[in-house]
């Protein structure tokens, strides 16, 4: 049972989504002419018609598929979905004298979608259509200066619309709306972590069955590794995880890893392959070049651990909601990240895929890993790329350089956490670059390598922002990566923002 939400191209769709589910409901975004078939399969005891940028009278209007308004549910339209939803029962639809934009303060508002609240009612507008005459058995609860019609209900029949956008922040008493509606809806809420985590094992072991036996490649982050503890927790040592170390880790970070998955009962196989990765990366200073060995040499090594340690009838991956939103292109145009944390591996391997994950959000995963006890050092980890510290090295990778990154980064991380400066930064880390520079040290001229340092703080890792760390904290990290790595002379700390520059440095 869930909430169907289609999507008309509102980029506030997700939104909708992650209100409901922080109200405890599951809910599910479909493509706005998904099939009456395809909205059934999903058991709907309510959907909600998106916004979106078209205009109900345009030829080619995106409009819900035959029959989905019949159903014996209630539906909210909220701006756009509130349009095509009067317009389909009658009303009608212009172009509104003002296009309303920003925040709005309703006048009198009332009506089942406002049950129990009080008081001043700001909502977010983004319209430059309006209805202007409403459909028989619609009533208008709610009006603002501009826009008469704010938000219609037809009781009986249990459809609802709201010409504002009830799911974005600036709506603050939105999440009281969406939850009045659940309870429309008669919705669930049990959308818990543990009501989670007890379906999400079922699932595995309905896939899997008694005698499966699933492979899974751990990178480290926090995906892949409470994916292990929920597959352990599922079928036991008929799991099997693989973290290849290729060598361009972090200090300890396998053991790290080792350490925490193992007591949780997870059948770990670590690899150090170093030998393999860093013989092939010899010389190589193209970043691009890096990166292709790296993933090339990635998948040759995944691939021997599972014939090794199989066979194998299942690959699990930790894809995630995000990953997987049918786009609003239409069904089928499911846009998969395919593969993303083994690092690309080939499709013909020929294992079926476990993707428990697939219908959650990251920081669902997050208190499910808190749940399932993953140690907070690794749950609240920041970002780190597939290929490792071989792209923080510039220029040609060799174990001497990676040892001195390695104790520079070391240096940098365990002094935001010391400082209590680490879970406010999305991530940071430590370039090594080939530029020597003139130093001196006691009454000697050194001549060693040039480290930059870098913290960014971000949503997603699209854009960032160079995070302003204190003075003090960078003086003492300065100090101690010069004073503890002899390797250094000098220590800069990087204040460009992505864009213009990315992330990482290669
Ligand atoms: P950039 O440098 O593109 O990084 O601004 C954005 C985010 O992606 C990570 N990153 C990678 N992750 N393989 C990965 O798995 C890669 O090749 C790769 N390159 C960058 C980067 O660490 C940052 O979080």
């Amino acid at each position: 049972m869930s909430l169907v939400i289609l999507d008309f191209g509102s980029q506030y769709t997700r939104l909708i989504t992650r209100r409901f589910r922080e109200l405890g409901a599951y809910s599910v975004i479909l493509p706005g002419n998904a099939s009456l078939e395809r909205i059934q399969r999903e058991n709907p005891v309510g959907i909600v018609l998106s916004g979106g940028p078209s205009s109900v009278y345009d030829a080619g209007a995106p409009r819900p598929a035959d029959g989905v308004l019949d159903l014996d549910v209630p539906v909210l339209g909220i701006c756009y979905g509130m349009q095509y939803l009067a317009q389909h029962a009658g009303g009608r639809v212009e172009r509104a004298g003002k296009r309303e934009y920003g925040k709005a303060e309703l006048g009198e508002y009332g009506g089942a979608l406002f049950e129990g609240i009080s008081g001043e009612f700001v909502a977010w507008m983004s319209h430059s259509d309006s209805v202007t005459d409403l459909p028989p058995g619609y009533e208008v609860v709610a009006t603002t200066t501009d826009t008469p019609v704010t938000a219609i209900e037809h009781r009986e029949r249990r459809r609802y619309g709201v010409q504002f956008h009830p799911e974005v922040v600036h709506t603050p008493k939105g999440g009281q709306l969406l939850a009045n509606f659940l309870d429309l809806c008669g919705a669930a809420r049990d959308w818990t972590p543990q009501h989670i985590v007890d379906e999400l094992t079922q699932g595995v072991r309905d896939q899997v069955g008694e005698e499966g036996r699933v492979l899974l490649g751990i990178s480290g982050g926090v995906d892949s590794s409470t994916l292990a503890l929920l597959l352990a927790r599922a079928i036991g040592d008929r799991l099997t995880a693989v973290f290849i170390d290729h060598g361009l880790l972090r200090l300890g970070e396998r053991e790290q890893v080792e350490h925490a998955l193992r007591p949780l009962g997870v059948n770990l196989v670590t690899v150090d392959a170093s030998d393999v990765f860093l013989e092939h990366l010899a010389g190589v200073s193209d970043p691009e070049t890096k990166r292709k060995i790296i993933g090339r040499e990635f998948i040759r090594a995944f691939e021997r651990e599972a014939r090794t340690h199989g066979p194998f009838e299942f690959l699990a991956q930790g894809t995630l909601y995000p990953d997987v939103i049918e786009s609003a292109g239409g069904e089928g145009a499911a846009n998969i990240k395919s593969h993303h944390n083994v690092g690309g591996l080939p499709e013909d391997l020929g294992f079926k895929l476990v993707e428990p994950f697939r219908t959650l959000f990251k920081d669902e995963v997050r208190e499910i890993a808190q749940l399932l006890g993953l140690p907070d050092e690794i749950r609240t980890r920041h970002p780190f790329p597939g290929p490792g510290l071989a792209i923080r090295i510039l220029g040609d990778v060799t174990r001497e350089k990676l040892d001195v990154l390695r104790r520079v980064d070391d240096i940098f991380i365990s002094g935001l956490r010391e400082f209590g400066l680490y879970d406010q930064t999305w991530q940071a880390l430590a370039v090594l670059t080939p530029i020597q520079s003139v130093g001196v040290m006691g009454d000697e001229r050194t001549y060693r390598h040039l480290v930059a340092l870098r913290a960014v703080s971000s949503i997603d890792g699209m854009t960032a922002e160079w995070t302003r760390l204190p003075y003090e904290f960078l003086d003492t990290v300065s100090l101690r990566i010069v004073n503890h790595v002899h390797e250094v002379s000098r220590v800069v700390y990087d204040i460009t923002g992505k864009p213009p520059a990315t992330i990482e440095w290669e």
